[in-house]
C-alpha cells in the first residue's frame, strides 16, 4: 500500500548567496531557476526578494533604492512594498514576492 503524497506547490529553499553580498538599503541580482529575482537587505536586516522587473516597464528593481520597506524603482521612482508586492499609490499594479530567510550568513530563497 503506497502512500501517494501530492508535490506541493510551494518550493523548495535554495541558497543564492551570503548576506554580505547585498549592500545594505539595496539589491542584488540572482538568477535562479531561469528567473531574475531582486534580493534586498532592509536597514533593520531583514531579507526581501521580487521579481527584478518593475510592473511599470521592466525596470531592473535590484538597482533601486531601499527606504523603509518599500523599493524604489530606479528608472521612474515607482514605489512598490517589499511585503506585499503592491505598488504604492499614485500608481498600481504588483510584483511577485518569494520568502526570504538568512541561516549561517547564506541567504535562502524558497522558489
Ligand atoms: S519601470 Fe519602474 S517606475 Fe518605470
Amino acid at each position: 500500500m503506497s502512500n501517494h503524497m501530492n508535490s506541493e506547490t510551494s518550493g523548495k529553499w535554495h541558497p543564492v548567496c551570503q548576506v554580505e553580498e547585498i549592500p545594505p538599503l539595496g539589491g542584488r541580482t540572482v538568477r535562479t531557476c531561469q528567473m531574475e529575482i531582486a534580493v534586498f537587505r532592509l536597514s533593520d536586516g531583514r531579507i526581501r526578494a521580487v521579481h527584478n522587473s518593475c510592473p511599470h516597464k521592466q525596470g531592473p528593481l535590484a538597482d533601486g533604492i531601499v527606504s523603509g520597506d518599500t523599493i524604489i524603482c530606479p528608472m521612474h521612482a515607482w514605489k512598490i512594498s517589499l511585503e506585499s508586492g503592491e505598488v504604492l499609490p499614485p500608481d498600481s499594479g504588483c510584483v511577485k514576492t518569494y520568502s526570504a530567510k538568512v541561516e549561517d550568513g547564506q541567504v535562502l530563497l524558497r522558489l
